[in-house]
């Protein structure tokens, strides 16, 4: 079984998907549960195959999977989510068998998510593809976000 399909069956990372979207239920902005994170996986594919990277889809989709894991902490405790978000990452990933290889380069990436100077290529794909999925021209609530209009998708690109 991939290292994606053993985390999607992990009891830990469910457990945190659910505290995700029990916490963002009634959030008006963008959420965190389950179908941003296919969103941010499969774009973050996609980049990776425009960009010529060639990192294996199965280490990209575990890292899009992963990488928001820690939200519900920053929602309970006002910790940023990609730091504990890295270490639960990790966590799930040992109990899912995966090589140490890939537990580092993701948690680093986990890391690297939301300051847009990633140092790896797979942080730069988390970066990326977590900030293009966002449906900007279709959210009642763009008036209100916080984003720069720059940075907001008022046209499809993935
Ligand atoms: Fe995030
Ligand atoms: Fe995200």
């Amino acid at each position: 079984m991939t290292v994606t399909n053993r985390i999607a069956a992990n009891e830990l990372f469910l457990q945190c998907v659910e505290k995700n979207s029990k916490y963002e239920e009634n959030r008006q902005f963008c959420k965190h549960g389950w179908e941003h994170l296919m969103d941010v996986a499969r774009i973050a594919y996609i980049i990776n195959l425009e960009r010529g990277y060639g990192l294996e889809r199965d280490l990209v989709y575990a890292a899009g999977l992963l990488h928001d894991c820690g939200r519900y902490v920053e929602l309970e405790q006002e910790t940023p989510h990609e730091k504990v978000g890295a270490r639960l990452a990790k966590r799930i990933l040992r109990e899912c068998d995966c090589p140490e290889t890939w537990i580092s380069q993701i948690g680093q990436a986990i890391l690297e998510h939301r300051k847009g100077r990633a140092t790896s290529e797979l942080g730069d794909l988390l970066f990326e593809a977590d900030k293009r999925s966002r449906p900007c021209f279709r959210c009642e609530a763009e008036a209100e976000c916080n984003w720069k209009s720059s940075q907001k998708n008022q046209k499809i690109k993935y």
